[in-house]
């Protein structure tokens, strides 16, 4: 998944605001810490606020967590949804006041190209990175790593989105 948005942002220095506390926005966390990227600011903020507390703890590069209630009275330089939202839940969070404070936007979700999130983020011209991008990032990694060679990112893209809209 950083790959997917390292194609799209700079987020050293930026202030990330990443909804969801599960997989994906541990290894999200974790690989940052990892590739010793430096966000100015992580906040997380998840629907079981419990789940992001702990998470916080194991993870030291987390500096601030909310309950999934208070998103709308934060702000940053992108915001991550790493959850199911817009995916194989109704996305009820997601708003143009919440969207609007941001430069960046990043979804997950794969259920639809365009989702609510990535549709509020095109309407208000924020740069934005889909669940098909993403998807498209994890067969790059795949198949290099089965390859052995350099898998260039537009062509898998253009057969990824393809296939994704026949079959999802
Ligand atoms: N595009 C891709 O290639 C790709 C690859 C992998 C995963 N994904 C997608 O990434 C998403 C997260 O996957 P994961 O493995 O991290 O799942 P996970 O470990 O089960 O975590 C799910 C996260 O979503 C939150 N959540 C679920 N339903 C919610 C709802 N109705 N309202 C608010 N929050 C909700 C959970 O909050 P709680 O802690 O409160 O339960 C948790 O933070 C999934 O949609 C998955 O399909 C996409």
């Amino acid at each position: 998944m950083l790959q997917a948005i390292l194609k799209k942002f700079d987020i050293n220095n930026k202030e990330l605001v990443i909804v969801g506390a599960g997989n994906v926005a541990t290894s999200l966390i974790d690989t940052i810490a990892l590739r010793n990227i430096k966000p100015k600011k992580i906040t997380i903020a998840n629907r079981t606020y419990g789940k992001a507390k702990l998470l916080a703890e194991k993870l030291p590069n987390i500096d601030n967590i909310l309950k999934l209630s208070e998103l709308g009275n934060t702000s940053g330089d992108i915001l991550i949804n790493a959850t199911e939202l817009g995916g194989s839940a109704t996305d009820d969070v997601f708003n143009e006041d919440i969207v609007s404070k941001y430069k960046g936007v990043v979804d997950v979700t794969f259920k639809t190209e365009n989702t609510n999130l990535t549709t509020l983020a095109k309407k208000l011209n924020i740069v934005c990175s889909s669940g098909w991008d993403f998807f498209t990032f994890q067969g790059k990694v795949f198949l290099e790593d089965v390859l052995g060679i350099a898998i260039n990112v537009e062509i898998l893209k253009k057969y990824v989105y393809e296939g994704l809209k026949t079959n999802v």
